[in-house]
């Protein structure tokens, strides 16, 4: 597939550009690079101030804060998939990492449902709650996860040691690729059977029933703290620490 139209996200929250998330993002998305439109933002390039909580977005539509957020939620609307990359800090995300998060506050009705969302999470030792921030933020815009990536490491470089977030980097490459095709596979209006158009992400996202097809299933929202289900799906969103080494070479390597 080689659908350059379609955007891929990456959105580092250190401001380490050679960290260890910016070089486990940079695994994820030269695997991309061949078919889709791959672009990673450091915010710590750009300003994104946090919530002020004066709702004038709930009036209005858009934030009255003046500085980089809507260039990004523009970025984000056009995105198929998005890849929030941050470490534990303080067992939790970044405050960069958090702002951002704040501030897509006015796409939470559905702007962003049925896209493709993950996460890369590094820390020393203990992440604490970030994977699951990242988690429960996903679950908010109704974006559809696959697993992401947790690693530890500590100063810029060490992620490489860690053969095992490696692979998961490389899992997620491909969980990524996989999951695009079957939403664009979706989008393609192709007749079905009995004559009826084939439903479309356009629509509202509708959690997949007992009827639902596989495909169906596995494109639907997942449930509460889910990952994308599906009799082809990866395992649920909190990755699991193999112990096998990557099963191809890496940049990393
Ligand atoms: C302010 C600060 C707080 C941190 N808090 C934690 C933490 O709670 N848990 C942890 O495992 N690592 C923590 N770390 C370590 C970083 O998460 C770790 O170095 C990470 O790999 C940095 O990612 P980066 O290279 O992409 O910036 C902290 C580091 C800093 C600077």
């Amino acid at each position: 597939m080689r659908r350059k139209d379609i955007l891929v996200l990456g959105i580092v929250g250190s401001a380490r550009k050679e960290g260890n998330c910016a070089s486990l993002l940079r695994e994820v998305l030269d695997r991309l690079r061949d078919g889709f439109d791959t672009e990673t933002v450091f915010l710590s390039d750009l300003d994104i101030r946090p919530c002020e909580g004066c709702h004038y977005c709930q009036n209005n539509g858009s934030c009255r804060i003046d500085d980089d957020m809507p260039a990004l939620s523009a970025k984000l609307s056009r995105a198929g998939a998005v890849v929030l990359a941050t470490p534990s800090y303080m067992g939790g995300v970044t405050s960069r990492m958090r702002a951002l998060m704040e501030r897509t506050w006015p796409l939470r009705k559905g702007q962003m449902a049925g896209k493709i969302a993950s996460y890369i999470v590094t820390g020393r030792r203990r992440i604490g709650i970030a994977s699951a921030a990242m988690a429960e933020y996903f679950t908010r815009l109704g974006m559809i996860q696959v697993p992401g990536v947790l690693g530890y490491a500590y100063e810029p470089g060490e992620i490489a040691g860690d053969r095992e977030a490696v692979s998961q980097a490389l899992r997620l490459a491909r969980d990524l690729r996989r999951y695009l095709a079957l939403m664009e596979d979706r989008r393609t209006p192709t007749a079905m059977h009995d004559g009826r158009a084939a439903p479309s992400l356009d629509e509202p996202s509708r959690a997949a029933g007992p009827e639902a097809t596989g495909a169906e299933r596995a494109a639907a929202p997942p449930a509460q703290g889910q990952g994308a289900g599906g009799p082809d799906a990866p395992p649920p969103a909190e990755p699991s620490r193999r112990l096998e080494a990557p099963d191809e070479e890496t940049a990393l390597s």
